[in-house]
């Protein structure tokens, strides 16, 4: 969730403050850069909150040819200067940021550190005064004293360390936090992800679990926790710069809401070959093959599963199984005979969907990750993976993410029920059907006036609002309550539009927004009931609704486009509600509060 770079063999404060400024998604609470000369000076410097606060703090005179630094969302103790990292030993010999969470460092701390004083409430702090205990205690080089802290710590960490007595090294280690080391001509670059360094380099070595290495400027010497050496291949990353840049926008999350539409004519172009889907043979055998689908996410990736469940169950009559990620890895449940498991994830580092792969590998049971990073954790270890090919995605609420992630399931639900021949699969047109999505999607994105109005009319001071929806607009109403609480504070839940009578709808009060979709032909008139029953009780009710069931007054009318794909379409004027809502008061959209874009901690 913490961002890190280093660089060693040039310049460094520059390269190390543009990394964490394209790093900020990942974290924001604090951030610090350690800067050494290599002519006997080396400067520390941390700030509480952005990066611009740390760049204000920062002197003309601290500079370095090496440096390591990091953006922070704060695990252990709060956002503070004390905690903020780098963390360094109480000798100031040692300076180590991370990016993690180390499960044993208070049985670490009892065991070894008895008698050091500790400046910081971090974890962190803990594994640097051990390396320097270890490297005092034992004469140990550096290298060497923190493989025998690595060979002691349980937990997830990317770490990158620099010891003062050879500061033209930076020691870094991996264990389930994503870290790439980019090679660039006369100097060496480590970042939590590629893109934050592309303008340095396009040449990356991808490091694995258990990988530490030793990097100079013109030197990478990789080994495992043994001490063994491990070979990694360097290669060429094919990333248009650009796409990461926010270009004329204000914020990124506009600029992705935008994209969808490019994003599903995308899709309908690589994943087809003229109109016949193209789905990699192994993993449409492998699915076909399977007598239950288990798709595992988190957040935004988990709504985009409920919808794939119901088009993957319609178009392949595989029954399929939703779960939380983080709750699946600690309670599973009795599996099928042939189980196959997707996982959803965006980023494809998040920690809690992670822990469940694991434990399907331990199984050596079949799996599929979708992701829009390719190289990602999840990616690697999975049996298959599927792009999104949506593009980077910056801003922390995701928005073409989701929307790219409903298309390509309906993309293998097609290939697969193709290939168990069901007639119902080949007489989906699904690229005719992405087409429609990406022709009504711009159609909605440029009436986002009117949404904006919508916002300042019913969400410009209201505290909390609903979303109600049936069938798969029930998992668009919780995405919906998603995107409007993630950026806007507004207290916001989804429900299956029935459901509110039974309980909730003691909460409805005059004036209180609530926001109904309306695609499902089997309960479009019964959603119109239970918007008369909330508008009874003086709610402001905001309809979404589908052109065939559209009445005069509604306030969005969606693009035609077949029921299961509906979410497509229904989520874009809420991604864009949840937009103005935030932009009108004034919110960072981007960085939401205590947010960060991939939880890589469970
Ligand atoms: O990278 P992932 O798709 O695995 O991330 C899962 C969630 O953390 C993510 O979707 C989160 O809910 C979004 N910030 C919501 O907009």
């Amino acid at each position: 969730m913490c961002g890190i770079v280093g660089v060693v063999g040039k310049p460094a404060r520059d390269v190390l403050l543009n990394g964490l400024k394209n790093l900020e998604y990942r974290g924001y609470d604090s951030a610090g850069i350690y800067l050494n000369d290599l002519q006997g000076h080396q400067y520390l410097t941390k700030a509480v909150g952005r990066i611009k606060n740390l760049e204000a703090k920062l002197t003309p005179d601290e500079q370095g040819v090496v440096g390591i630094a990091h953006t922070r969302w704060a695990t252990h103790g709060k956002p503070t200067v004390a905690n903020a990292h780098p963390q360094y030993s109480s000798d100031n010999r040692f300076y180590l940021v991370h990016n993690g969470v180390i499960e044993n460092y208070a049985t670490l701390k009892n065991k070894y550190l008895s008698d050091v004083e500790f400046h910081s409430d971090t974890d962190t702090e803990v594994i640097v005064q051990l390396v320097d205990k270890f490297a005092r205690e034992d004469n140990l080089p550096a290298f060497a004293a923190f493989k025998k802290v690595l060979n002691l710590v349980e937990g997830s960490y990317a770490f990158l360390l620099v010891d003062n007595t050879e500061p033209d090294h930076i020691f870094i280690a991996k264990n389930k936090s994503p870290m790439m080391l980019g090679v660039g001509d006369g100097f060496n670059i480590i970042a939590s992800d590629a893109i934050s360094v592309l303008d340095q380099t396009r040449t990356f070595i991808d490091l694995h679990d258990g990988d530490v290495a030793d990097v100079t400027k013109d030197k990478i010497v990789i080994e495992d926790l043994q001490g063994n050496a491990v070979d990694r291949p360097a290669k060429e990353l094919d990333i248009d710069p650009n796409a990461s840049s926010k270009g004329t926008y204000e914020f990124f999350m506009l600029k992705e809401i935008d994209e969808q539409p490019a994003v599903m004519r995308r899709l309908a172009q690589d994943y087809f070959d003229g109109n016949n889907v193209k789905v990699d043979p192994a993993i449409v055998q492998a699915a076909a093959d399977s007598d239950r689908i288990y798709i595992l996410a988190a957040g935004t990736s988990y709504h985009a599963g409920l919808v794939g469940k119901n088009l993957l169950e319609k178009y392949t009559g595989i029954p399929v199984e939703v779960g939380l990620a983080s709750e699946f890895g600690y309670h599973f449940p009795r599996l099928s005979k042939k189980p196959f498991f997707i996982f959803l994830t965006q980023s494809g580092e998040t920690a809690d969907s992670r822990v469940v792969l694991t434990q399907v590998n331990d199984r050596q049971l079949p799996s599929l990750t979708i992701t829009n990073v390719e190289g990602s954790t999840l990616s690697r270890e999975a049996t298959y993976t599927m792009l999104l090919k949506a593009g980077p995605e910056i801003a922390v609420a995701s928005t073409k993410a989701y929307t790219a992630q409903v298309a390509v399931q309906a993309i293998l639900a097609k290939a697969v029920g193709e290939k168990l021949g069901l007639q119902v699969a080949r007489d989906f047109d699904l690229k005719h059907q992405l087409g429609l999505a990406a022709e009504g999607m711009q159609q909605l994105v440029d009436g986002k006036e009117k949404i904006d109005e919508l916002a300042k009319k019913y969400l410009a001071t209201t505290r909390n609002a609903f979303y109600i929806g049936r069938g798969v607009d029930y998992a668009v109403a919780l995405e919906g309550a998603l995107k409007l609480k993630e950026v806007s504070y507004i207290q916001t839940e989804g429900f299956a539009a029935a459901e509110l009578k039974h309980g909730t709808i003691a909460l409805i009060e005059k004036g209180t927004p609530v926001v109904a979709l309306i695609n499902d032909p089997a309960t479009a008139d019964l959603t119109r009931g239970n918007i008369r029953e909330v508008q009874s009780r003086g709610a402001n009710v905001i309809v979404f609704a589908a052109k065939e069931f559209a009445q005069p007054g509604d306030d969005v009318v969606l693009p035609q486009i077949e029921y299961y794909l509906s979410p497509l379409v229904t989520v874009v004027p809420a991604q864009l509600l949840a937009y103005y809502a935030s932009k009108n008061k004034g919110l960072d959209v981007d960085k939401p509060r205590n947010l960060a874009k991939s939880v890589t901690v469970e």
